[in-house]
């Protein structure tokens, strides 16, 4: 209906991949599908589809209910209630992963899937893409993110597309506070950065067009580590872009992920590594579980259909992209438990080092002037004697 408002859903959740934290099994896509196919036929939802990157399953919805909605999130809850239960059939690797608690409550923030929606009324074109990435966390889009929306080297239409050149406002999360604060670009440009610098903490969440207040860009940002107390997997996100007719082209918005700069996330959630723009059929993890990896597809939003999608970074012009990830995976991982591979302390979704340090808690000796160091031998060091 012309004028009604139309809402973009992408909810994804690792509930179970082939091969350890490689790749989602096709039979649980087709599950979650036949949940979705369902409520599509009963008019819940206009249309779907459902794909993957990496371990994680990705629910991309449109329909008339608005953000939030408790129906919807109902829906993708069940999605992956079912196609968990095809991986503990199939007896896949952390079937389940995501999936925090036993009962919906209403809505899946915090139950441990990831979410990104938007609300709009459809332009006459409606250019959307879904980026979805793997092995890394939300803060990963805040550099192409900035990039897109308030870099004229990356975004031409920023100067030259008068629709555009008042520019943006970035609305920014503090995960850890749970606060969030709304900053104009490009008068407030540096604050912008000085906050997104540090993307484990400031995370950008949406974009709206200075001008009109029109929603550009929102982004998951639920911290399964946080939400969970403990580690639950990291909390791999996805991004909704709109492009085009006083907004970023596709190209401009593609443009920001031809630099694949370092993220978090990769081996254990624990080390930094380039993020690597791939096709579909590239969406799998393998060398120290990674890279770490991002699709995006591009869909256009018709009558509230999804039209598409158009598999973007599936194309020779981030062939180079992808090498140059290539030679910093390689120069990162040459570090092996080194900062800043390793993630600092603070930030390792997995780490040894309390155990460590309360074992040697007795042997850490104060060091002051006059300390002699004293060779001893090995059961006199540990107290444990050997034969
Ligand atoms: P068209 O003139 O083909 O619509 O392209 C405009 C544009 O945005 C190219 O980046
Ligand atoms: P996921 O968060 O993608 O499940 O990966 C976990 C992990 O430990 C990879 O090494
Ligand atoms: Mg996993
Ligand atoms: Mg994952």
């Amino acid at each position: 209906m012309p004028g009604e408002k139309v809402t973009i859903s992408v909810i994804k959740a690792d509930i179970g991949s082939i091969a350890g934290h490689h790749k989602v099994h096709p039979d649980t896509m087709l599950a979650a599908s036949r949940v979705l196919a369902e409520a599509k036929k009963k008019g819940l939802i206009k249309s779907f589809y459902v794909t993957h990157v990496g371990d994680d399953l990705e629910l991309i919805m449109t329909h008339y209910k608005g953000v939030d909605n408790p129906e919807i999130h109902e829906l993708a809850w069940n999605a992956f209630k079912e196609a968990t239960k095809v991986a503990k059939d199939l007896g896949l690797y952390a079937a389940g992963q995501d999936l925090l608690s036993d009962a919906f409550s209403g809505n899946v923030r915090g139950l441990g899937p990831g979410v990104a929606e938007m609300e709009f009324v459809e332009r006459p074109a409606e250019p959307v893409i879904v980026f979805m990435a793997d092995k890394t966390e939300p803060g990963a889009f805040n550099l192409p993110l900035f990039k897109m929306f308030a870099d004229p080297f990356n975004t031409a239409g920023l100067v030259i597309d008068p629709r555009m050149h008042e520019g943006f406002i970035f609305e920014i999360l503090d995960v850890y506070e749970g606060k969030i604060v709304q900053l104009k670009s490009p008068e407030e440009m540096y604050d912008i950065l000085a906050l997104i610098g540090t993307p484990g903490r400031y995370v950008i969440k949406r974009i709206y067009r200075k001008t009109d207040g029109e929603i550009a860009a929102v982004v998951s940002s639920e911290r399964l580590n946080l939400i969970a107390g403990k580690y639950v997997g990291k909390d791999d996100p996805v991004a909704i872009v709109r492009a085009q007719s006083g907004l970023p082209a596709v190209g401009e918005v593609l443009e920001a992920f031809s630099f694949p700069h370092l993220v978090a996330g990769w081996m254990r959630g624990s080390h930094h590594g380039p993020l690597m723009p791939v096709g579909l059929k590239d969406a799998k993890m393998t060398r120290f579980d990674g890279p770490p990896r991002i699709v995006g597809l591009g869909f256009q939003i018709h009558n509230g259909e999804l039209i598409g999608p158009a598999d973007l970074f599936d194309d020779p012009a981030f062939d180079e992209t992808r090498r140059l990830a290539q030679i910093i995976a390689e120069y990162m991982r040459r570090h092996g438990p080194f900062m800043p591979h390793r993630l600092g302390p603070e930030e390792m979704e997995y780490t040894t080092l309390p155990a460590v340090l309360k074992k040697l808690h007795d042997r850490f000796k104060p060091y002051e002037m006059g300390y002699k160091p004293v060779i001893k031998h090995t059961e006199e060091l540990t107290g444990e004697t050997h034969e």
